[in-house]
């Protein structure tokens, strides 16, 4: 069978089975099984595939006609312009956390600190965007860290990132520059209206805190203080109804010049906070 075929044939399927972007989807995982670059799909699509590569395509199709994400089954999600592992321990980050990156480069932190690493992409981002920065990633899960440990080394900056199991600031010290976070703030009772593609592959520790999915928050702002240095910062992420009340958590902690910033949506994205002087 040829390379075009093989994706009409995957692309049918999945539009049969209801998933969005039948044909997108079917492409890049016909240039997953087939180990080539997407870009090269349509150069190449009159080309033999082999047996071996029919059967793992047809087990990619049957996977994501389970909802599994396309960035699951390829282990791998493109962020800020570079290519992350991505396994079953690890969140599967989203493009709105971008947004946090876009804000992190506008500061020249240099000790920074990235709590809830997950596969590690703000933390190894910010490493590779900033050759003279030194950055502590954490999590409290051990199999995460190993999977950030991992990309770090695909992105050659394991030499300037530190790797703590903790409880956020639990096994931490020392004084950073910038403290960056996507916690997990999913409210319990919101988590039953998640997508498929979500719920039944991020790990929950990823999603939610439990409760009103602001616990994280409460402890960022109530000890962050202790590791900032002067001028020091915070950016994370929130939910988008989320605004007002981790402005407010931060705000009553004391921190100043507290603002919450859009994604490229428009929807409430980030929280930024300074430490008062
Ligand atoms: C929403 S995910 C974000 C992962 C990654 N930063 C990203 O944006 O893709 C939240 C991360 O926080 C971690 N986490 C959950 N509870 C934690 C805690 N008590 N202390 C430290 N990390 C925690 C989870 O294991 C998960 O990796």
């Amino acid at each position: 069978m040829i390379l075009r075929a093989l994706i009409v044939r995957g692309k049918s399927a999945l539009y049969q089975g209801g998933i969005p972007n039948a044909a997108r989807d079917a492409r890049l995982l016909a240039a997953h099984v087939c180990d080539i670059d997407p870009s090269r799909v349509t150069l190449l699509e009159m080309d033999e595939v082999s047996e071996a590569a029919i059967a793992r395509f047809d087990d990619a199709i049957t996977q994501r006609l389970n909802h599994r994400p396309v960035s699951r089954i390829i282990g791998v999600r493109e962020f800020w312009g570079r290519n992350f592992q991505i396994t079953d321990d690890v969140l599967d980050p989203l493009g709105d956390t971008e947004t946090l990156i876009a804000e992190a480069l506008k500061t020249s932190a240099k000790r920074i600190l990235d709590l809830g690493t997950g596969s590690g992409i703000l933390g190894i981002t910010l490493a590779a965007e900033r050759l003279d920065a030194f950055v502590v990633v954490t999590d409290i899960s051990k199999a995460a860290l190993l999977v950030a440990k991992n990309n770090a080394k695909r992105h050659h900056v394991e030499d300037r990132i530190k790797f703590i199991e903790s409880d956020w600031f639990d096994s931490l010290h020392g004084k950073f520059d910038l403290i960056i976070s996507n916690p997990p703030y999913i409210a319990e009772n919101e988590m039953d209206a998640l997508e498929r593609d979500v719920i039944n592959f991020d790990p929950k520790i990823a999603l939610t805190p439990g409760g009103d999915g602001l616990a994280p928050y409460r402890i960022i702002a109530g000890q962050a203080q202790n590791y900032l240095s002067e001028n020091g910062r915070v950016i994370l992420e929130i939910g988008y109804l989320q605004g007002n009340d981790v402005q407010n958590l931060f705000l009553n902690a004391g921190f100043v010049s507290v603002q919450v910033l859009q994604d490229l949506d428009g929807k409430d994205r980030v929280i930024v906070a300074k430490r008062a002087v």
